[in-house]
């Protein structure tokens, strides 16, 4: 008998216990450092937030963050780094998924997400969809980095290039997109930042 493949989320979480988190450096990425520089703060979004990092460079710059993972190895890290830090009162940490988020009644200056909509698809990626919708406040800002696939890449992580358009066309301008590699080891990955702009 062949075993099963595991879960999304049981991948995920073996890479914390693993401590496989490549991803997790010390500081967000810059796309998200210069945000401290180009909005006021208010309340932010964290969407996929691993262990904390964007949270934790935001809320040294004003920002008021709920942070939401569905690994609990995640949040017992960010919630320590976020008392190491001092913001428990500006970093609530929510273990839960991003598809589900009925708890949270924003709305958000921001919504940040660094690699955690891209695995998501199908019935997941339209409620993680109408949930940003829903939270981001008119005028407010999405900044989103995504991995692509082509489309015969099927089964891969990653979305396709007309992805963001078909989900979030409707409900928010496009601001600006970025696209780039990732590397990551011998991996190199085509990438995007999207930064959008909710209708009002
Ligand atoms: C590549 S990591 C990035 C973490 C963080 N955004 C950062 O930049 O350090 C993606 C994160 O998304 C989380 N994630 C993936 N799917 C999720 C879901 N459905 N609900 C909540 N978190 C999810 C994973 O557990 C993981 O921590």
């Amino acid at each position: 008998m062949s075993t099963p493949e595991p879960t999304r989320f049981a991948r995920l979480q073996q890479r914390y216990r693993d401590h496989d988190m490549p991803w997790d450096q010390a500081l967000p990425p810059p796309e998200v450092i210069a945000i401290a520089e180009r909005l006021p703060p208010g309340r932010l979004l964290d969407l996929g937030c691993g262990t904390g990092r964007a949270s934790l460079f935001l809320a040294a710059h004003g920002w008021q963050s709920d942070a939401v993972d569905f690994v609990p190895e995640a949040i017992t890290l960010a919630a320590l780094r976020v008392r190491t830090a001092g913001v428990t009162a500006q970093v609530r940490l929510h273990l839960a998924s991003v598809t589900d988020l009925g708890f949270l009644g924003g709305p958000y200056d921001l919504a940040i997400d660094v690699g955690c909509m891209h695995g998501l698809a199908g019935a997941e990626l339209h409620a993680y969809t109408a949930e940003v919708a829903r939270l981001v406040r008119p005028a407010g800002c999405y900044l989103l980095f995504a991995h692509l696939r082509e489309p015969d890449q099927a089964g891969r992580s990653g979305i396709l290039a007309t992805t963001v358009a078909d989900h979030f066309g409707a409900t928010f301008e496009f601001e600006s997109v970025e696209p780039g590699v990732t590397v990551v080891g011998e991996r190199r990955t085509a990438s995007v930042w999207y930064t959008l702009r909710r209708r009002g």
